[in-house]
């Protein structure tokens, strides 16, 4: 039997982590991911999906690798100087991950080249970032935390606290989610015995396709074309009269809320309060909620984390070419567990297809 798109088939088993989408629950290696949101940081929840167990006293020679990775090396700056302005972030990305990889990255992978693949993704954003804007590139600092280093690096200010934890928050709830598109293409890659480079630079690609990585910019196109409370009924309306799909509402496996985008939701509220911006998007939800059960009653449709996330990326002013790189600055660490994983246990994916074309005899 087909099954196009792989849809309901088991590929292997993992222990990274696991989602229920009727209940609506996200586990990373058995922890509640919204649990782990309000405790940890971007790093300590990195180390459990590496290491399989939360960090105890080794966090801190944990935190100081991380950090002492961020430098990019001049050989990867000369090369992001000669790309093309016009390329997008994402191709940028591609071409600078695959670039990185030497003779360190032999098959197996290790945990270390997924720290430093991680340390350096940030600084590869925000070096591009400023030669786009024709500002002068700011150099990582190593007495901040992974996500504080981030922002300071693309807008060279220090960001509040409020801002690096609304970013922390999302970069956590988006760092793994089960045998999405992005993460098959990297354990593919990485099951030929592949290098980690390589399983990157193909989940790198996969990532930058719109169905998949996609584009909380779709949202904020939303937002701003219902640009006030007053106007929301009327536009989603004339939306869902037209059968055009809402932005930011329906998920695959979530039949219900999308936990991550239920945490985003408080977070936003927590750390960002009194805001134009979530709170037209908290109307926004609440009357499309009603209006799709009345249109596609049945169907389970409920804002998903990407509506949230384009609300936290507008509320730290982020600008929108950024949000698909940064969903893959937390992403990649996901990708190189499943790397990891995959070496540990490996069979080579090799599924098979169904001839349907023509037997043709040319004597
Ligand atoms: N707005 C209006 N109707 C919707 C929406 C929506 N956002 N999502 C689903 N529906 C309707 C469909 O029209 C369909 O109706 P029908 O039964 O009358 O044909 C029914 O609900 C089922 O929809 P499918 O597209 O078959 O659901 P599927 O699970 O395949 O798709 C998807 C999920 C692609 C996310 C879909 O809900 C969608 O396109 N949403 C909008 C785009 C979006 O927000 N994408 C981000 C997803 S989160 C992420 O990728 C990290």
């Amino acid at each position: 039997m087909i099954q196009p798109g792989l849809k309901g088939v088991i590929a292997t088993e993992t222990k990274i982590s696991h989602i229920d989408g009727e209940q609506g629950r996200l586990i990373y290696r058995g922890y509640e991911v919204e649990e782990l949101t309000e405790q940890y940081s971007f790093e300590e929840v990195a180390y459990l999906l590496w290491f399989g167990l939360l960090p105890k006293k080794d966090l801190a020679n944990f935190n100081e690798e991380l950090k002492s990775q961020r430098t990019l090396p001049s050989y990867l700056k000369k090369i992001l100087d000669t790309l093309p302005g016009e390329m997008d972030m994402m191709s940028v990305l591609r071409t600078v991950v695959s670039a990185e990889g030497s003779l360190d990255y032999t098959w197996k992978p290790t945990i270390q080249q997924s720290m430093k693949l991680t340390s350096m993704l940030p600084t590869i954003i925000a070096y591009r970032n400023h030669s786009l804007q024709g500002t002068s590139f700011v150099e990582p600092r190593d007495d901040l935390g992974h996500v504080e280093n981030y922002l300071y690096m693309l807008n060279g200010v220090l960001p509040t606290k409020a801002q690096t934890n609304a970013l922390e928050t999302y970069m956590i709830l988006t760092m793994e989610h089960g045998m999405n598109a992005s993460t098959f293409s990297a354990r593919v890659t990485a099951s030929t015995e592949s290098d980690l480079i390589s399983a990157v630079t193909s989940a790198i690609g996969t990532m930058k396709g719109p169905l998949h990585g996609g584009a909380p910019s779709e949202v904020i196109h939303l937002l701003e074309e219902i640009s006030c409370t007053a106007n929301t009924e009327k536009v989603l309306r004339q939306k869902l009269e037209n059968r055009e799909k809402l932005m930011g509402f329906g998920h695959r496996v979530y039949k219900t809320h999308d936990p991550r985008a239920v945490a985003l939701k408080n977070t936003l509220l927590k750390q960002i309060g009194e805001d134009e911006w979530l709170d037209l998007a908290l109307h926004v939800e609440k009357t499309a909620i009603k209006l799709l059960e009345k249109y596609k009653p049945g169907r389970g449709l409920y804002t998903n984390v990407e509506f949230y996330a384009a609300a936290i990326m507008k509320a730290i002013k982020m600008d929108p070419s950024l949000f698909t790189p940064t969903f893959t600055a937390s992403r990649i660490v996901g990708w190189t567990a499943h790397i990891l994983e995959q070496s540990q246990n490996n069979t080579i994916y090799r599924p098979q297809s169904k001839y349907i074309g023509n037997f043709i005899s040319i004597k």
